[in-house]
């Protein structure tokens, strides 16, 4: 029995009235039952104390709980005291709602502009809250390889500390996770900042719409990979940005296409180390080029680096931010693949002069991120554990990538064409022309197999569809099965 007491001082008495005290209560609290203001099992104060409260005799309150005890509102239990029913009958709760008022319907009151384009948006709000993922579903870590126990220890050693800050946090987040972060983008993707720059965020999805709300006005071009992340395309189109889409080569984004579409843009938004979802890596020289629009265009870089840490053919090249020598890239990092999605934790490196509205749009956003998660992060990456599940999990996806592109080799010839790819967790499986990706994926789908078809991440239509196959999540065994019914599901298109 839940035992949270029930609100009964709120019932209306008046002593002038003609109705007897008694009788007031009685109807007083019958009517909150049957309204839902007292739910079903909450806890009713003993009369001795209701009398008090409400100043009244002792019997007043006991010829009151006498009645609508006979009527079965309130029930009593040995030892642990009175309690609003858990059996008042439906038909009554229901007869005690309001009937619908004639005439015409209340007008709602209206959602703002941005209420209306973030509800259009396009970002995914389905992701089921329970159960595991199946192959193929992309952008999922092997969670089956994450070191529970150890993160287990971690955390339970922190609540032990008798430092452990539970009070608010800076909002730009925990000190030494900024500091861990910092020393680690610098090493591994060749960043250049310091901790004042690092801003911890709940995910890239929170850094993207920061970036996109302290950094542009409604209006502002941007410039979109196209395809391209549809999280990103929400966060623009939450802020009002008018996106423009740019077509990818081989190398990346292509600036010629930007410059000659929008000039003046304000932002451009990329994924240089594994552009999602196409996975280019854009060239040394295309990123140089990009750095030099932003420099005459006067424009910011967006550079979301959401999986670099996942690159099994070539070293990686260094970050964009690394080779900006003019405060003008944000570069966001997230741990949603390298440790798990659920953390909800990443970062955004900022230039210094534009740290403050960051701050502030940060603590305006949720104060800050959880600060015990965030507390025992920094002891995983300082600790040395981060880089060795790190390494471990490369040598894990790259062994799962191979499964896979064999698996498709044997068994898919002709029904998608799955190449491998240097970085990242998933692969593009590109479908013969004419052959819908959002069927195909309804298809497999419906035989327990989950893709996402590329082409809603396309602003620009284009002649070939293909299918995005994460297997990072899925073991050698799981990856056959997965092929051989995406095989069998293919033939019935
Ligand atoms: C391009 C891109 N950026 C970022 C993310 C990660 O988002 P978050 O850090 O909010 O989990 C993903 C996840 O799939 C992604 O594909």
């Amino acid at each position: 029995m839940p035992s949270r007491t029930a609100p009964l001082t709120l019932v209306p008495l008046d002593p002038e009235a003609e109705l007897p005290l008694h009788r007031q209560l009685y109807e007083g609290v019958r009517e909150a039952i049957l309204n839902g203001r007292l739910p079903p099992g909450g806890r009713i104060p003993s009369t001795r104390v209701l009398a008090r409260e409400l100043r009244l005799s002792r019997n007043t309150v006991a010829l009151a709980f006498g009645q609508l005890h006979a009527e079965g509102y309130i029930e009593g239990l040995p030892r642990s005291g009175t309690f609003v029913s858990r059996t008042v009958p439906d038909a009554l709760l229901r007869a005690a709602r309001p009937t619908p008022r004639a005439g015409p319907p209340p007008r709602r009151a209206a959602l703002s502009a941005r209420g209306i384009a973030l509800a259009g948006a396009g970002i995914r709000t389905d992701e089921p809250s329970t159960g595991l993922a199946k192959p193929f579903r992309p952008g999922v870590p092997a969670l089956d390889a994450f070191p529970r126990r150890l993160w287990t220890r971690l955390t339970n050693r922190r609540w032990r500390s008798a430092d452990l800050p539970l009070a608010y946090n800076d909002p730009a987040g925990f000190r030494p996770l900024r500091e861990a972060i910092a020393a680690h983008v610098a090493a591994a993707r060749g960043a250049h900042c310091t901790a004042e720059q690092v801003i911890i965020v709940s995910g890239s999805q929170q850094a993207l719409d920061l970036a996109a709300r302290v950094l542009l006005d409604p209006g502002d071009a941007v410039w979109l990979e196209d395809p391209g992340y549809l999280g990103a395309r929400a966060a623009l189109i939450g802020a009002g940005a008018r996106i423009v889409p740019i077509s990818l080569d081989r190398e990346g984004l292509s600036v010629a296409h930007g410059e000659q579409a929008s000039p003046e843009a304000r932002m451009a938004c990329v994924t240089p180390s594994h552009q999602y979802p196409t996975g280019v890596t854009m060239s040394a020289g295309r990123r140089l080029s990009l750095l030099q629009w932003a420099v005459r265009a006067d424009a910011w870089i967006l550079e979301d680096d959401y999986d670099s840490d996942f690159r099994y053919a070539s070293r990686p090249l260094a970050c964009l931010q690394g080779m900006d020598t003019d405060g003008r890239v944000v570069y966001i990092g997230t741990f949603s693949k390298t440790l798990f999605p659920a953390l909800r934790l990443g970062y955004v490196v900022v230039p210094s002069h534009v740290t403050d509205s960051f701050r502030a749009a940060r603590a305006v956003c949720d104060r800050h991120s959880p600060t015990v998660d965030q507390a025992v992060l920094a002891d995983f990456i300082g600790e040395g554990h981060f880089g060795r599940h790190v390494r471990r999990m490369r040598s894990l996806y790259e062994e799962r990538q191979e499964a896979l592109v064999e698996a498709g080799r044997a068994m898919l010839d002709g029904l998608i064409e799955i190449g491998p790819a240097e970085a990242g967790l998933h692969l593009v499986g590109w479908l013969p022309h004419g052959v819908s990706d959002r069927r195909a994926a309804m298809a497999l789908n419906a035989e327990g197999i989950e893709t996402l078809a590329l082409s809603p991440h396309r602003i620009v239509p284009a002649d070939r569809d293909a299918l995005l196959l994460g297997y990072a999540a899925y073991d050698r065994r799981a990856i056959r099965r997965g092929v051989e019914k995406m095989a069998a599901a293919l033939r019935r298109l």
